[in-house]
């Protein structure tokens, strides 16, 4: 018999790069309750992507609200899901922000990573992640040098949660976004914090997933926080990949492959981030993660250029036109991530002629998405040592037929629709759950998993063959001549 209150609906916030989503979510009736809230980062020139944490917090505020409201029902706990590689300094004695959260697309912290190139490989070992700006550390270490040496400098969700709760915590998964974190002892690498400069850091305590946290009342209620763990991780729970084999795809704001590797660290050589995936009770499973910078992202790009009314234009536009008529589109508008680790190189657009339409520069960039989650399966499978036998999707642009065709046919694999949007926010829910009973099992915890489409690949796999290695030609010739 379930005890504490896990059989109540629980309230799941997924704090995004784009907006904030609540769920309320009820064990037995699923989804009963939810509310948005926009956020919107501002992209300025030399790669910098900001935002101001303030609205943040109140988009973490009014989509809870909303959901509740939305619900009519009194939940038991809360869980939130947040982005994981976004940076702020803030005063921990009044909470408030000493400077913008700098978001994890953000390409400033080039520099810091350009001087510790010589011990790229021992952080790497060390801490499973490659040299990049993309991560924490990179922009904790920026805003040190550059902003304000006061207060402290963390990830996202360390912020929201003390202003949620007053507590000063973080979750393993997102902690091992920082590149400070010690794969294998899961507790803060002295050597990491020494090579960024970040020692005399006071930093938060790193969490179990699933646990009390504190309470918070910015929701209505007084409500216990006893759910934390980044969103990706958040994704990869509530999409139950735990077979060899399998993994999933979050096409969010970026696209993001991860594949579960059980409970020791898997040090793939293919470029993939080993992580954690999450700690539980103390015990810490791992994952392979690959990231797309630009995916819904790109998207937008394409929007604010004229050629797109929106991601729900995607299918309608590029149905126009049998194929990209010739375009390549490598769409590293913020870098090029695993397993290039090219953060400095910029996208391209080529083959563009007098006949070229908008339906070809929309075939073209679901190409070039599809093309690198398909390079990161490659490589997920190479670390694994099997080959996948699918891929498990989620989020917004799963709604696009277009892309996911095209991510089956490049893919050669079965790509399965999660039937359930929200996907993060529900794990976020399941940790809540768990957080309130322990003796939850995980299983019991998450949604049972089910598609609502299944793309199988439509093309021979010489001919996807073909199509990968013309967009592998065109990533080299940025690779090779990067524009800085
Ligand atoms: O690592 C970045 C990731 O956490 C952002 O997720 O859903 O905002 O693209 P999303």
């Amino acid at each position: 018999e379930r005890t504490a209150g896990s059989d109540r609906p629980v309230l799941a916030v997924d704090q995004g790069t784009s907006g904030t989503k609540a769920l309320v979510v009820c064990p037995e009736r699923g989804v009963i309750g939810s509310g948005e809230a926009p956020v919107r980062p501002r992209h300025l020139p030399g790669g910098l992507v900001e935002v101001d944490p303030a609205e943040l917090l109140s988009s973490v505020v009014d989509a809870g609200r909303r959901a509740l409201a939305d619900a009519g029902e009194p939940v038991a706990a809360v869980g939130l899901a947040n982005q994981g590689e976004t940076v702020l300094a803030w005063d921990p004695r009044t909470g408030e922000p000493l400077t913008d959260a700098l978001v994890w697309q953000d390409r400033r912290a080039e520099s810091v990573c350009a001087e510790l190139a010589p011990h790229a490989d021992e952080l790497r070992h060390l801490t499973g992640l490659p040299l990049d700006p993309y991560f924490a550390a990179p922009k904790m270490a920026w805003i040190r040098r550059h902003l304000t040496r006061h207060g402290v400098v963390t990830t996202s969700d360390s912020w929201l949660v003390h202003r949620l709760t007053g507590a000063y915590v973080t979750d393993a998964a997102t902690a091992g976004r920082t590149q400070l974190l010690d794969l294998d002892t899961v507790g803060w690498s002295p050597r990491a914090l020494d090579l960024y400069g970040l020692a005399d850091e006071r930093l938060p305590r790193v969490v179990d997933a699933a646990g009390p946290v504190g309470t918070t009342t910015a929701f209505g209620p007084e409500l216990p926080l006893t759910g934390l763990l980044v969103d990706q991780q958040a994704a990869l729970l509530a999409q139950d990949v735990t077979e060899p084999g399998s993994a999933k795809c979050t096409y969010g704001t970026g696209a993001f492959l991860l594949a579960q590797t059980g409970s020791r660290p898997l040090r793939g050589a293919s470029g993939l981030v080993s992580c954690v995936a999450w700690r539980l009770a103390g015990e810490s499973s791992y994952c392979l993660d690959g990231q797309v910078y630009t995916a819904a992202s790109a998207v937008r790009w394409l929007t604010d250029l004229g050629v797109l009314t929106g991601a729900e234009d995607l299918d309608p536009v590029g149905s126009a036109v049998p194929d990209t008529g010739g375009v390549t589109f490598v769409p590293a508008l913020a870098g090029l991530a695993a397993p290039w680790w090219r953060g400095d190189v910029r996208g391209s657009l080529t083959g563009l002629g007098l006949d070229t339409t908008p339906g070809h520069l929309v075939r073209a960039l679901c190409e070039g998405i599809a093309a690198q989650v398909a390079e990161l399966a490659d490589a997920a499978a190479a670390d694994l040592g099997a080959l996948l036998k699918s891929l498990r999707v989620d989020g917004g642009l799963t709604r696009s037929a277009l892309l996911m065709q095209t991510q089956a046919d490049l893919l050669q694999l079965p790509v399965e629709v999660s039937a359930l949007p929200d996907v993060t926010a529900l794990g976020a829910a399941a940790v809540a759950r768990i957080g309130l009973d322990p003796a939850l099992p995980v299983g019991d915890a998450i949604p049972a998993w089910r598609p609502a489409a299944v793309y199988e690949p439509r093309i021979s796999a010489a001919s996807a063959a073909e199509r990968l290695e013309g967009f592998r030609a065109a990533v080299a010739t940025l690779v090779e001549r990067p524009v800085s």
